[in-house]
């Protein structure tokens, strides 16, 4: 056994996203749901038969169109409250939530008094039970009319961003600390407008990569002009994004020079062009991508090669990978905040030893160095993992759709131990 400590006044939270937990929402995602859910259905065994590794256990939901459309989600948006006592009782400190910018502004320009109301409850609620609030302002959805106008890739977007952001500061005053502007820019782009090859599917999906360089131009700057009209209302905010890596390795001798490549692409060195407007970094890490080129003649071609225990979603388990994304992070001399780390395990059989382990490799790269001050598991509860629909289940808390009906997982309460005790006593294995 060893004893794993970590620094005084280190958060411990959950995250959710708007869309994937709130329901009845009316966005881009929402309407694009009902023109692909069918077609999702109908695909969902050549997607993902040969992928995961139990396809008995989610075939009957993942050939559900139902699975695909977001509708009531797990009603966060009215269990709010029940949600945060759960949070309280698993003693975690911080929640990391999004805020639906089309409840806030359903036409441009025209802001709605009641969802900002809703959302002030919201905070207080959290304050009420000590538990710090980190608030994402755009976390992938964007309000219908904003993808009229073009979207992420017309320069529209940056002032009606910014003063999306400068409404809520003002509007929430010092009630909120930590901000964060935009989650996952890159894989915003690369899901958007380059194609997606990891998910089958985004909106407006459309290989172009002319618009693809204006939207990560366009995210960057509104990025800026939101942090500093945040900082105008309220100096004391904190204001970072949220950026997900991938770890990538070569697997054969074949494929070296690809995982450097991709790394200054998407990892670490793209933070750069956001750090003089970067209070702190929030950090996501999910996998490893081990790259093994194939002679395949008359071509070579790539697989990905990986050798951990697997999730329900076919992808490797990998812990030392958070001891990796977070060093390349350090780099940049900035706090860190883990505010996504996760797996889908609807049996809950990997998701205890799986937080231990990414917290014993979280707890090295602190020892190493890496100013990381909190962690964010993936997620609180049970929710629509985008365009996989509901069959993965992230949550802490497992809900029943049809009930509403939350169950804190046998691994949430191990989570909730270590949050308790600020540490744990790792047992070598
Ligand atoms: C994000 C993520 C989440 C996902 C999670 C699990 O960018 O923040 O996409 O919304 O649900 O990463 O895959």
């Amino acid at each position: 056994m060893t004893e794993i400590k970590f620094p005084k006044g280190f958060l411990w939270g959950a995250a959710t996203a708007a869309h994937q937990v709130e329901g009845n929402q009316n966005n881009n995602w929402s309407r694009w749901e009902p023109t692909v859910a069918k077609h999702f259905a109908q695909t969902a065994s050549k997607r993902l038969e040969s992928k995961v590794p139990d396809w008995g256990l989610i075939k009957a939901e993942a050939e559900d169109p139902d699975n695909y459309i977001s509708g009531r989600a797990v009603d966060h948006y009215s269990r709010y409250e029940e949600d945060f006592d759960i949070l309280g009782q698993l003693n975690l400190s911080a929640y990391r939530f999004s805020i639906e910018w089309s409840r806030i502004e359903p036409e441009p320009g025209k802001y709605n008094e009641q969802e900002i109301a809703h959302y002030r409850q919201v905070i207080t609620a959290l304050r009420k039970r000590g538990i710090e609030p980190f608030v994402s302002l755009h976390h992938f959805t964007n309000p219908a009319w904003l993808d009229r106008q073009g979207g992420w890739h017309d320069k529209k977007v940056i002032e009606r961003f910014a003063a999306y952001a400068e409404k809520l500061a003002s509007s929430f005053g010092d009630s909120v600390k930590y901000w964060s502007t935009i989650n996952e820019p890159t894989a915003y782009i690369f899901m958007r407008y380059l194609d997606g090859v990891i998910w089958p599917g985004w909106p407006l999906q459309e290989n172009n990569f002319i618009r693809a360089q204006a939207a990560k131009k366009n995210f960057r700057n509104a990025h800026k002009l939101a942090y500093e009209k945040i900082k105008a209302v309220n100096p004391e905010a904190q204001v970072g994004i949220d950026h997900g890596i991938v770890w990538f390795e070569a697997a054969n001798f074949m494929a070296k020079v690809l995982p450097p490549l991709l790394t200054k692409l998407g990892g670490a060195p793209y933070l750069n062009a956001y750090k003089e407007h970067l209070d702190y970094v929030g950090l996501h890490y999910y996998m490893r991508n081990a790259l093994k080129f194939i002679a395949r003649p008359p071509f070579v071609d790539y697989e990905v090669k990986n050798d951990g225990p697997m999730n329900d979603g076919g992808f490797e388990v990998y812990p030392e990978g958070i001891y990796l994304v977070s060093q390349e992070v350090k780099k940049l001399n900035k706090p860190m905040y883990i505010t996504e780390n996760g797996l889908p395990d609807a049996r809950d059989k990997l998701r205890a030893d799986f937080i231990e382990e990414h917290l014993r490799w979280l707890h090295k790269s602190i020892e190493d160095g890496a100013d990381i001050r909190g962690y964010f598991h993936w997620s609180l509860l049970d929710n629509l993992e985008w365009s996989e629909g509901y069959w993965q289940k992230f949550g802490l808390i497992e809900v029943d759709r049809k009930t509403m009906k939350r169950t804190v997982r046998p691994s949430a309460k191990v989570y909730g131990q270590i949050a308790k005790h600020n540490g744990f006593n790792y047992p070598e294995r």
